[in-house]
């Protein structure tokens, strides 16, 4: 295995970790089918390392990581363990597969963690330091080592660890702020701290970890990459625990807009944002704050009158990137009835779909029946639509029909679905055609499963919007995320119900222990 190819002096490699520290966010759970459609998206934007997943944690982390392995090519896998021997040989098993795989072991060097957390002391974490970095070696010489609340750790204790880790053969030496504590001069001084004091850092890539407790995760981490870090970690959506990571989009839309200030480059795609950021919040069902940097709603609108005045004389007025620099679409067509499929290929391809043969008659079928029943298809149409698709894939409990009646009346719901292919029927009546509808699946399909969300957003304006709606069900610890979108918000829910359903009975089958986390 090879490790990341840095090309020049000023360029920053992109670790993302949404699929690892990202679903660590209560709630974020994805399944395999899911973490794979996120890696290839990572892939496609050229993001160097995919983080994805603590394969010692749970079968479920094992087979993501060890299946992504075996689809990137590109893009570098990586695996978390703990300094822990059998940590590491679980991660070198499942990166086995990657031509690019790397070891993340990791250990916590503060005084609080080393005392309460792990109960070791200094010189006890300092041997587990040199042993775990020199036993992941002997499987790849991509080696990551991190020392854990990094930011709150004694800088002598934090220097020798760093070099000991160097010299068993990490070569990248991340310095993570996990408690999201750190200030960004604070955190730029403890980079160069490092190094000037540690004598072999040029062998190694430093590399940083912001949270974002404080609000502070990419300013921190851009002062990192000011002081010399030449890796940041970070996640789409800022997805992550606790108040999460940092945005990726955000590190490399700053670097990319103020490269006069910061002159740092990243591989990545920046037109792939939108799609990345869009698949994530659809497949967690974390949506986006409307005002969130670079990919929120809001972000590229202009509503006050003195604002649109400004624009139309000049864009830069009150645009300082464009658009179409994080792949939001460039043409204003909206497709409708009348649209072909040529049209609708052009708008995928826009889009940045791309989908096989099968995949896309049966998206355009699908289209043609929304456009039927709404007059304009807009782009975030187009997006629910496909990835409601992609999303109900392999259903094996369907919605066949669904008929409500509601209003000032008591609600009743009829409600006829497929389990492997077996037609079932219930009728009940519901606090509200929600709960009717909700009540006949709880009929048909007999579960432990408690409702934990249930969440719906418009997914453009209008009263004839598509609903997307999220149903997130927890059955003995395991939580899944269901999605469904259509025009009718009860439709979209019970498709969302279903979906999770669906996603739990998998779960089911594998009986997956439950999960460690870092
Ligand atoms: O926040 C943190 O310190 C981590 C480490 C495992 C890198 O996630
Ligand atoms: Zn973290």
């Amino acid at each position: 295995m090879t490790s990341v190819q840095i090309p020049d002096a000023e360029r920053v490699v992109v670790f993302d970790t949404t699929l690892r520290d990202g679903e660590q966010s209560p709630g974020a759970s994805m399944n395999l089918e899911e973490k794979i459609r996120i890696a290839e998206v990572l892939e496609e934007m050229n993001v160097d390392v995919i983080e994805a997943g603590f394969p010692i944690s749970s079968m479920g982390d094992f087979e993501a990581v060890h299946e992504i392995a075996k689809q990137l090519k590109t893009s570098a896998v990586c695996g978390l363990a703990r300094a822990v021997r059998a940590d590491i040989e679980r991660v070198a098993e499942a990166i086995a597969p990657a031509p690019r795989g790397r070891i993340h072991t990791f250990i916590s060097t503060s005084p609080l963690h080393m005392k309460y957390k792990l109960q070791l002391d200094p010189d006890q974490v300092f041997e587990r330091v040199v042993d775990s970095v020199s036993y992941a070696r002997k499987f790849t010489d991509d080696v990551e080592w991190s020392c854990e609340d990094g930011s709150r750790s004694d800088h002598d204790f934090l220097c020798r660890c760093i070099e000991a880790a160097i010299n068993a053969g990490a070569r990248t030496i991340n310095i993570p702020d996990t408690v999201g504590y750190a200030v960004p001069d604070e955190f730029g001084a403890l980079i160069a701290m490092v190094r000037s004091r540690v004598p072999n850092i040029d062998k190694a890539i430093i590399s940083v970890h912001c949270h974002n407790d404080l609000g502070l995760a990419v300013a921190n981490s851009l002062a990192a990459v000011a002081a010399g870090a030449r890796q940041v970690e970070c996640t789409i959506n800022g997805l992550g625990e606790r108040a999460g990571n940092a945005a990726m989009e955000e590190i490399v839309m700053a670097l990319r807009t103020r490269s006069d200030r910061m002159p740092y480059t990243t591989g990545v795609r920046t037109e792939n944002i939108m799609r990345a950021s869009r698949l994530v919040s659809a497949i967690t069902g974390f949506v986006v704050q409307p005002n969130k940097a670079i990919v929120g709603a809001n972000a590229f609108a202009h509503e006050s009158g003195i604002h649109q005045d400004g624009m139309l004389k000049h864009a830069g007025t009150y645009e300082i990137m464009t658009p179409e620099s994080v792949g939001l679409s460039k043409s204003k067509l909206v497709l409708g009835k009348h649209s072909g499929r040529h049209a609708f290929r052009e708008k995928l391809r826009e889009l940045n779909y791309d989908l096989g043969d099968n995949a896309l008659e049966d998206a355009f079928a699908r289209f043609k029946d929304l456009a039927d029943r709404k007059k304009d298809v807009f782009d975030e149409d187009i997006v629910a639509l496909v990835d409601d698709g992609l999303v109900r894939a392999h259903d094996r409990i369907k919605l066949i029909s669904l008929e409500v009646e509601c209003g000032t009346r008591q609600a009743r719901a009829r409600l006829a679905i497929e389990v492997d292919g077996e037609p079932r029927v219930c009728e009940d009546v519901g606090d509200g055609p929600v709960d009717s509808a909700f009540k006949c699946i709880k009929h048909l399909f007999e579960t432990d499963a408690r409702l934990k969300l249930y969440q719906v957003h418009a997914v453009t304006g209008g009263t004839d919007a598509q609903a997307e709606v999220t149903v997130r069900l927890e059955e003995h610890g395991r939580t899944v995320n269901g999605q469904g979108a259509d025009t009718d918000t009860l439709v979209a829910s019970v498709k969302a119900y279903l979906n999770a359903l669906n996603k739990l009975m998998v779960k089911r089958e594998k009986r997956a222990p439950s999960a460690l986390s870092a």
